[in-house]
């Protein structure tokens, strides 16, 4: 069982290309941020110590972080790998995954500071399916979103305040890793800021070293 890690600074494009290679490696997307909002959404407990955090941009605490994932790692879909989109974000985390499940390669989508605002604060996603969209990058077709249907969500840590924020948490607390993981030999940087679909083709070819 290999897994794959999808890094980057928040709205690299981390999820949008974990959407596309799911596709193509058949393995689960594993995102944190996704298990958070859904935790605070049905306000479990952890969902309620998770979202002042998330509302201030934030890192949720390791500990909680790291209960997710044992707990997620454990479903019958995980058991050849997953791919992990926002985990792990601080050297605590990314010890514990090594002592949860092998990571083959960590793919670093990288996108300098100054187009992260505008990506952030454009994206929209399709409130029944999840696809993610952008208001000028990447709108949904005007023939609709893929699944049918179409109603428009937005999330509420996507504003300019909240943004310096995740970006100064990501400077950081979880660019250090980059180091980590280089050192360990399965780290790919990919320039992300370019056509989605060229980053997807670079993706792959990662992926098959
Ligand atoms: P999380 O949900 O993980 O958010 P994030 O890391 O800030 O990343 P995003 O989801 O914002 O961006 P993305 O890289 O997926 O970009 P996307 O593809 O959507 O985390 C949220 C919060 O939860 C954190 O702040 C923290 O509080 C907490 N948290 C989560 N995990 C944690 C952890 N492990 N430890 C501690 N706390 C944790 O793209 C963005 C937009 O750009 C979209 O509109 C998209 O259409 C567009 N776009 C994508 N690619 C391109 C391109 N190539 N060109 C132009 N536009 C593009």
């Amino acid at each position: 069982m290999s897994s794959i890690v999808l890094f980057g600074p928040p709205g690299a494009g981390k999820g949008t290309q974990a959407e596309r290679i799911t596709i193509s490696t058949g393995l689960p997307q594993v995102s944190t941020g996704d298990m958070l909002r859904a935790a605070v959404k049905q306000k479990t407990p952890t969902g309620l110590e998770a979202k002042g955090y998330m509302d201030a941009g934030l890192l949720v605490p390791d500990s909680i972080i790291i209960d997710l994932i044992r707990e997620r790692i454990l479903l019958p879909d995980a058991k050849n790998g997953v791919m992990f989109d926002g985990f792990p974000r601080t050297i605590p985390q990314a010890e514990a995954l090594s002592e949860i499940t092998n990571v083959s390669h960590v793919i670093a989508i990288e996108v300098p500071d100054e187009r992260i605002v505008d990506r952030i604060c454009g994206r929209y996603s399709c409130g029944d399916c999840g696809l993610v969209f952008h208001e000028i990058f990447n709108p949904v077709p005007t023939s609709g979103c893929e699944c049918g249907t179409f109603t428009e969500k937005r999330r509420a840590d996507d504003n300019k305040e909240t943004v310096q924020s995740r970006l100064a948490a990501y400077h950081e607390q979880t660019s250090p890793l980059a180091e980590w993981y280089e050192s360990r030999g399965i780290f790919h940087r990919i320039d992300g800021d370019r056509e989605i679909n060229s980053i997807s083709e670079d993706i792959l070819l990662a992926l098959a070293k």
